[in-house]
């Protein structure tokens, strides 16, 4: 075994997605397709007193707009439209299903024409009288409506009283606006009407299964079957976790019509969708002269919708990495006119670590300590929440290995003391964390007599490489040449997966495709033993495994038979073995990935532009799969932890309850000119206790602690600590 397994394979779907073989939401086609486009709201909250769609009816093409008075049947229960991962409390938003307004941009009509840019000029002479309503959208303005959600985190001792009576102490508020995920594909369904009541969806989703329970709910009075596939998936980052309107909608088009229905929303639509919520982040550390903590508070301050309550764990981390006697945790949420906001890569994480990280690099100032030091001084083996030991926590060495790599050591300690022409060089650091989940994920492989294997399975590849680890896992189990592996997922036939998030897929498809694997092997030797005389007639499962498309004796490699030829034996061409795998329930270890930040900035002192030069990001992830595609979701995420720094924020007019930059020119992002060296390093984390083959997947915690690092070089260079994100020239120089 473990010819694939950690090595630096390309990815498999590399070809398709390069030649534009690889298809996306928006590229089925089908003759006589239908395009829709959507009515937006223009106010936030209110009822629709009137909408006359006839102007869009008597342009030429147009086949039909769908309003919520005339629309086919949905559901009426609320628990039709919870699909796997909404938030537990609330009442889902319903597409098209009544005359109330819950946020700005909320879908009002679907005009369904010949052809799009029909659809679209039509859908602008959709005329909507409002009764507008009194509305909030403004944070810092309904502060006094905060209300505290209960959280797992325990406290320990008497923070607020530990506080009081530190030696060094350090108290800061931090902000992390709205962001959007903003992939680069748009989010696209097409529904093709496959007749006796059955519909394929090709979805733009991280989670097929999720999408047809979801719409089998809600259709349940008029679909038969709903098939979902989403083969490939343009970047999502969290987006695509729960079903979004455009599916509803392209559904209720493709049944309105009986025809085949493609809607694709526009960048600007895509400011309705989920969003990471604004977070105000307070954090009020006190530490003893010799740099331990004395005490951790950490107030976060989240915005969720009025209709849902969505929260993520902020505050949890800074107690679980840090040992600290004393505790305290209080998550808020404010509800306000807008939708629901949603999960965004690394959510929660990115966004309370910032504040955390940014915290400690201040009392490292306070106390006059290297900020790595200080880290390494409350340093914890153990989850200090749960006071649990780890499966295997090898942050040490990402400090250590990181600080080489970087040359941490050369770092001269004053702000303002490094240069490099007429910029100011700066250096930060932080920690990141993350959980090392799995969830259950079952597989099929089909082994074929000539050797070849198709693996599949409903998990999404949102872009991070599952493709390519489930073939490299296939062929180590298997003893097959990579090249001899299919792999088919994201069809909602097949077998059973959740979403692809929380970085779990990696960890839990391979653990899938191995558990299959090893009954195929199991089936092979029965083959074998029914051979008269055969090579492997005393052997048990355990002692035998496939290599060199051989079933081969571990004591003995000269008792082996092939593949071909068992199965000739046996009388098959193929062999077909599926099977649900599940973990183990063991809550006596935390499980947890970890890295260490390193971050050199460039301030141009007259302008206050600010360059993130380099990057150094140490990870510890347990076993590796691949070091190129997961060095690419680190490097992806450090471009998204310089975006959370430097350049993502959507901006209110709360005058209009409404984003004033809802497109890609004027949400700032980085891209390629903002991106510099970038270096990821994997440490050794060699972990026998998470699963079996010592995952614990990465993604998500590339980007925890980034925002951080920068915002910490970016003092360390100018001397000026900007504490709302994002860092723009303006707040450096004002
Ligand atoms: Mo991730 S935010 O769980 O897609």
């Amino acid at each position: 075994m473990t010819a694939y397994i950690g090595t630096p394979a390309s990815r498999i779907d590399g070809r398709a997605k390069v030649t534009g073989e690889a298809r996306y939401a928006a590229d089925f086609n089908e003759q006589n397709l239908v395009y829709g486009a959507v009515v937006a709201s223009t106010i936030p909250k209110g009822r629709i007193k009137h909408i006359d769609v006839s102007q869009a009816l008597r342009v030429a093409g147009v086949l039909k707009v769908l309003t919520h008075q005339d629309r086919p049947q949905m559901a009426a229960d609320d628990d039709a439209y919870k699909d796997d991962v909404a938030p537990e409390e609330g009442s889902p938003y319903r597409p098209l299903y009544d005359d109330k307004i819950l946020f700005n941009g909320q879908p009002l009509a679907l005009v369904l024409a010949d052809d799009w840019e029909t659809a679209r000029f039509a859908a602008t002479l959709v005329q909507v009288d409002y009764d507008a309503a009194p509305y909030v959208t403004d944070l810092q303005a309904q502060l006094s409506t905060a209300y505290v959600v209960p959280k797992p985190e325990k406290p320990r001792g008497d923070a607020a009283k530990a506080y009081a009576a530190a030696q060094v102490r350090h108290e800061a508020e931090y902000f992390i606006p709205t962001e959007y995920h903003n992939p680069m594909e748009l989010f696209a369904s097409t529904v093709h009407v496959d007749g006796a009541g059955k519909l394929t969806v090709y979805d733009k989703t991280q989670g097929v299964q999720n999408v047809q329970g979801y719409l089998s709910k809600i259709f349940a009075g008029s679909v038969q079957e709903f098939r979902v596939i989403s083969p490939f998936v343009g970047g999502a980052f969290g987006a695509g976790l729960r079903p979004q309107y455009q599916v509803v909608l392209t559904v209720l088009g493709a049944l309105a019509l009986d025809r085949s229905v493609r809607l694709v929303l526009t960048r600007q639509q895509m400011y309705a969708l989920g969003y990471r919520p604004a977070t105000i982040e307070r954090l009020a550390l006190g530490a003893n002269a010799d740099g331990t903590l004395a005490a951790i508070n950490h107030e976060a301050i989240a915005v969720t919708s009025q209709f849902e309550e969505f929260s993520r764990n902020d505050t949890g981390w800074s107690g679980l990495l840090y040992k600290s006697p004393n505790t305290k945790f209080v998550h808020k949420l404010v509800r306000l006119d807008v939708p629901t906001s949603s999960d965004m890569r690394a959510p929660g994480a990115a966004t309370g670590v910032y504040a955390l990280e940014s915290a400690m690099d201040e009392l490292a100032v306070a106390l006059d300590i290297d900020p790595l030091e200080l880290r390494l001084r409350c340093y914890s083996d153990r989850d200090q929440n749960e006071n649990l030991p780890y499966t295997s926590k090898a942050l040490h060495e990402c400090y250590r290995q990181g600080a080489d790599a970087f040359g941490w050591s050369q770092r001269n300690p004053k702000p303002r003391s490094m240069r490099d022409g007429a910029d100011l060089v700066g250096w930060g650091m932080a920690t990141g964390v993350w959980e090392a989940l799995q969830m259950p994920v079952a597989a099929r492989i089909v082994l074929t007599a000539n050797g070849h294997a198709e693996v599949s399975c409903a998990a999404s590849d949102i872009g991070t490489g599952t493709y390519t680890i489930v073939a490299q896992v296939a062929a180590d189990k298997l003893g097959l040449p990579i090249e001899n592996i299919s792999v088919k997922l994201a069809d909602s036939t097949l077998p059973q997966a959740p979403v692809e998030g929380g970085s779990w897929m990696a960890a839990s498809a391979s653990h899938a495709v191995a558990s299959v694997a090893d009954d195929i092997r199991d089936e092979l030797l029965k083959l074998a033993k029914a051979v008269s005389g055969s090579p492997l007639a005393g052997a048990a499962g355990a002692d035998v495994t496939l290599a060199g498309g051989r079933l081969v004796s571990r004591k003995d490699a000269g008792r082996a038979m092939s593949i071909s030829d068992l199965m000739r034996h046996g009388g098959l061409d193929r062999m077909t073995k599926e099977k649900l795998n599940t973990f183990a329930q063991d809550h006596s270890h935390a499980r947890n990935t970890h890295s260490a930040i390193y971050a050199e900035v460039k301030v141009d002192e007259q302008l206050g532009v600010i360059r993130v030069t380099r990057v150094v990001s140490a990870v510890a992830a347990g076993r590796i799969l691949n070091p190129k595609t997961a060095g690419s979701q680190v490097m992806g995420s450090v471009v998204g932890g310089i975006g959370m720094a430097l350049h993502e924020e959507a901006v209110y007019d709360h005058a209009f309850g409404r984003i004033m930059n809802a497109n890609v020119a004027e949400y700032h992002m980085p891209v390629n000119a903002d991106v510099h060296d970038i270096k990821v390093i994997f440490v050794d984390e060699p972990d026998d206790q998470v699963n079996p083959l010592g995952i614990k997947g990465v993604g998500e915690i590339g980007i925890v602690g980034v925002a951080a690092a920068i915002a910490n070089a970016v003092y360390h260079a100018t001397g000026k600590r900007v504490r709302d994100l994002p860092i723009t020239l303006d707040k450096l120089k004002a």
